[in-house]
């Protein structure tokens, strides 16, 4: 949005300093406060030998100054600019109006298409936190991606197969309930799980009935896999219902269990170069020569492992899906794994290997519910929901008002829950804490959805009055609360090209909280109903265009606008 401003300075600047355009372009900054200028150059950063307070102060002089831009000066190193406000403001406004719901997108990825891995929780075991953020950070990507014009696709990597799935059909004999199974399939295997795995630290002979178990469903044994393909069938309806709830929804549920063939050749192409020792029967891959250690990748009865399953994918899904990059967000707790797994698909030559990220994220600390610290999705939305129900409440004149409160709870505790999770960069570990993002003030989600609620209703009460008129006259649009949003509102493309190229989520948050900050002091000051109509006009215009900007972001999270609350 700043192109033509940039260029306009770069284009001067390159004849008095005798660097090249684009080089100039990139050292050009909208600085954070503008009480010096609106775009600011650092000369240390044209790397032109001399004193650079000297050179910033003679070019800024021998600046000239123009319709676009309207001041030149130097500070030290820099040289600060004035641009002509009132033409970046109707270029920024006409093209949100235009753009809309898109404003910001790109088509760099027409043709290109990216398989984006991430939730991947376990059948029968917890859905923790650290599968909640591979959910939400993931969603984001894929967002992220589909509206750069990529042919993304949504694969949710199930934990559906291993010795412990032969345990659990074990003890579904023992401890099952058919009613409670259909009930709440994720509940109730977890409970089944937990009783067997129990019962079989005191009797040995149920882990070998597990393990034939298992044995069987590896080779293929209909009866065995009826079963545990009734407890995978189940579980993936409950969690698609969870799923619709954060606005997820995967393309592809697949899974440990859908890996196949593809394993065997792996093997080979591991044997063939190297890479695989014996030990009593069993195959271990050797990256010791890496410094990432020795790992089996074959039991001595055959069966396979994590890592043979990961490396096996990999081989079918480029076969299938014909990928151009393919991330994988999965916890740092498994650097280690991913590591080897991408070393080990480098080292057997898949000549598309450079086409694997993996993105990771650190752990959350003291994530718990009231029935306790096992923690399922469900029970973590119910909670933050009812939670932020009470607090509703709170405000019975407001409450009265709200169409669907249930509906605005359920999506103001998501919006608690995701925002937090998105606030810092992605490695870094975090303190749950309910009372902190559940705040209508401060950097929460409840904060970012109030404001555009408020924004909703500017535009609800100016209706029958005042139009959304793209030729309003904005140069009426004076106030520094306005140029501060329509500075705010030129950079959204750039954050949204910055949160793709560094899969940062935090990125587009700090905005999302500046641009509502941004907002609510405007709204405090210039107001649309009471104003004269042309003045109402071009307000209304820059309040709904921050609108739709903030609805695009929250989108982008994954996060359902809320146009009441
Ligand atoms: N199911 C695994 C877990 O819960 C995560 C899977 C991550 N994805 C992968 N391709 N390994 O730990």
């Amino acid at each position: 949005m700043f192109d033509e401003f940039k260029t306009s300075i770069a284009t001067q600047l390159a004849v008095l300093t005798g660097a090249p355009v684009k080089d100039i372009v990139d050292a050009i900054e909208i600085p954070r406060s503008n009480a010096h200028g609106d775009l600011a150059v650092t000369i240390p950063r044209l790397r032109i030998k001399g004193n650079p307070v000297q050179m910033a102060k003679d070019w800024a002089e021998a600046f000239k100054v123009d319709e676009v831009i309207t001041n030149a000066v130097s500070t030290g190193p820099y040289i600060n600019f004035r641009i002509n406000r009132q033409v970046l403001t109707r270029k920024v406004l006409s093209d949100i109006h235009k753009t809309q719901d898109k404003y910001g997108w790109t088509n760099e990825g027409a043709g290109k298409r990216v398989i984006v891995e991430f939730s991947s929780p376990n059948i029968a075991k917890p859905f923790h936190a650290g599968h909640l953020r591979s959910t939400i950070i993931g969603n984001l990507i894929y967002n992220l991606y589909k509206a750069n014009g990529w042919d993304a696709i949504s694969m949710n990597y199930l934990g559906d197969w291993g010795k412990q799935y032969g345990l659990l059909a074990v003890g579904f004999e023992r401890f099952g309930n058919e009613e409670k199974l259909v009930a709440d399939p994720i509940l109730h295997l977890f409970e089944v799980y937990v009783a067997i795995s129990a019962a079989a630290k005191e009797d040995d002979s149920l882990n070998d009935r597990a393990r034939a178990y298992f044995k069987s469903m590896e080779d293929g044994d209909e009866a065995a896999l009826a079963l545990w393909k009734r407890f995978r069938d189940l579980s993936i309806a409950k969690y698609k219902d969870t799923y619709a709830r954060l606005n997820i929804k995967f393309d592809v549920y697949s899974g440990e269990s859908q890996v196949g063939e593809a394993m065997t050749r792996a093997m080979t192409m591991l044997e063939e170069c190297g890479l695989i020792t014996e030990s009593e029967g069993a195959k271990l891959l050797n990256l010791e020569k890496y410094k990432l250690g020795v790992t089996p990748v074959k039991k001595s009865d055959g069966t396979t492992l994590y890592l043979t399953r990961d490396i096996g994918a990999a081989i079918e899904r480029f076969e299938k899906y014909d990928f151009d990059k393919i991330i994988y967000v999965v916890s740092s707790q498994q650097d280690m794994h991913m590591k080897q797994f991408l070393k080990a698909i480098d080292l057997i030559g898949l000549p598309y290997a450079n086409r694997f990220q993996h993105v990771n994220y650190g752990l959350v600390r003291g994530m718990s519910t009231r029935r306790g610290t096992v923690v399922f999705l469900d029970d973590m939305l119910r909670e933050s929901k009812e939670i932020m129900h009470n607090v509703m409440r709170e405000n019975e004149k407001k409450y009265e008002q709200v169409t669907d409160p249930e509906h605005t709870a359920d999506v103001l505790g998501i919006s608690a829950i995701i925002v937090q999770d998105m606030l810092a960069k992605r490695i870094k570990d975090y303190d749950f804490d309910w009372k902190r993002i559940l705040s209508f003030e401060g950097d929460t989600g409840p904060y970012i959805q109030y404001t555009h609620t408020r924004l909703c209703s500017i535009e609800r009460r100016a209706q029958g009055t005042v139009k959304v008129n793209p030729d309003a006259d904005v140069s009426l649009l004076t106030e520094k609360h306005a140029y501060e949003i329509v500075t705010l509102l030129a950079q959204y493309p750039d954050v949204l090209a910055n949160t793709l190229r560094s899969l940062e989520p935090c990125t587009i948050i700090h905005y999302m909280l500046e641009l509502s900050r941004a907002v609510s002091s405007a709204i405090e000051q210039m107001r649309v109903l009471g104003a004269p109509e042309d003045v109402a006009e071009a307000r209304l215009l820059m309040y709904w265009s921050a609108r739709a900007v903030l609805k695009n972001a929250l989108t982008i999270i994954g996060l359902e606008p809320l146009t009441c609350m």
